[in-house]
């Protein structure tokens, strides 16, 4: 049989995870800096109802996702953005990541081109080629402490024209936040130039400063895609959502229909709860913010001093060149020597990410403040 040739990167981070895992097994201590997975649980009551969910039989929902979820999830936009969004314009999803596949093969044709940011969320690229779209790179640079502008936009798309454009604010790796007025121009720049936005807001509620807008709030012809994995602590229960304006709202159905048939039944049941506990959500923030401050002060400790505090999402990227010029070598080795797991820039940014590593501060205190203190004993050792 022949193999096909499609090209795709290494998720570092998560090989990074696989390997941490079976250090685990053999019985050794990891301190989990690598993975962007919430260190706290979901809301309680979560459990409580699953528990009496659970004596009926678990049914296929309609492909859409259960009307119910769609009514919290609409009163949910109206509440946050003062936006409002009709409840047939949703997609209950396996997570964000099956949302980009629904997303981008409902909006553009074959070859189409879409613009992601680099550093970004390293599964777009992968998304896109395995699609059998192309994907193009507007650099972002730390001067400008990460953020895209619309002037990026505008400047890449003269170099080479594409078709979408697809970035999260809050970012991955970065925490970057784009400001609403920002956002807005980047969202007339789209228009002006006939580029679909899809805007990943998964990291939305996590915020240490403004909160964020919708891109709802500026257009209704964008792609809205959102997640209960990160700010509602929801991971492993694989629950997103897409929000499709009105043109592509029937197309986006019948791919789930074929491609998911629906969203698990039970995992629509814990969302809907989920959206009525914030308060919940809002204190596991807090934590985060309380652990981004003990890792900025670790980090000043190594003798990294220009550190700029992630605006929000729970990650920090930081330029370890004091140290390496191959995170890829140095993560290994601080998995292997201290146990503490790290995710190299190279995941983020395949030409320029060598001499950065991300950091999540997601997880447990105790464990970050572990971590910091073996990464400070060991990075300054005589
Ligand atoms: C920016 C961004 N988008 C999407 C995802 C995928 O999340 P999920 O499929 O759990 O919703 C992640 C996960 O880390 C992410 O960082």
């Amino acid at each position: 049989m022949k193999n096909n040739s499609l090209k795709l990167n290494p998720f570092l981070a998560l090989e990074i995870f696989a390997k941490a895992t079976e250090l685990e097994a053999q019985g050794k201590k990891i301190y989990h800096l690598e993975v962007g997975e919430p260190g706290g649980e979901p809301t309680k009551k979560i459990a409580k109802a699953l528990n009496s969910y659970l004596k009926h039989p678990q049914k296929y929902t309609s492909a859409k996702g259960l009307i119910e979820l769609r009514e919290a999830l609409s009163i949910h936009y109206q509440k946050k953005y003062g936006v409002e969004v009709n409840k047939e314009n949703f997609i209950v999803t396996m997570g964000s990541s099956a949302g980009f596949n629904i997303a981008l093969l409902s909006a553009f044709e074959k070859n189409a081109t879409i613009a992601v940011t680099s550093p970004g969320y390293p599964a777009y690229i992968n998304i896109i080629n395995s699609l059998g779209f192309k994907a193009t790179e507007i650099p972002l640079t730390e001067q400008n402490y990460w953020q895209l502008s619309a002037k990026d936009v505008a400047q890449a798309y003269k170099k080479q024209p594409f078709d979408g454009l697809l970035f999260a604010s809050p970012a991955n790796p970065t925490g970057a936040c784009i400001s609403e007025n920002e956002l807005e121009k980047i969202i007339l720049v789209c228009k002006k130039l006939n580029i679909l936005l899809i805007s990943d807001e998964i990291y939305h509620g996590l915020e240490y400063g403004t909160p964020s807008k919708s891109a709802l709030n500026f257009t209704n012809d964008a792609i809205v895609v959102n997640s209960f994995s990160k700010y509602f602590c929801m991971t492993g229960y694989r629950i997103g959502w897409l929000i499709m304006p009105k043109n592509l709202v029937k197309k986006a159905e019948m791919l789930q229909q074929n491609m998911y048939i629906s969203a698990p039944t039970l995992s629509q049941k814990a969302a809907i709860i989920a959206l009525d506990d914030l308060e919940h959500c809002d204190l596991q923030k807090a934590q985060y913010l309380r652990n981004r401050d003990i890792l900025i002060m670790g980090l000043n400790e190594m003798g990294l001093r220009a550190i700029k505090p992630a605006q929000g999402a729970f990650y920090i990227y930081v330029d370890f060149s004091a140290f390496t010029n191959d995170t890829l070598v140095f993560c290994k080795e601080m998995l292997f020597d201290i146990g503490v797991a790290l995710t190299p820039g190279e995941d983020f940014d395949r030409a320029n990410g060598k001499k950065y590593v991300r950091i999540s501060f997601a997880g447990k205190q105790s464990d970050i403040e572990i971590a910091i203190k073996k990464m400070v004993e060991y990075l300054t050792r005589p």
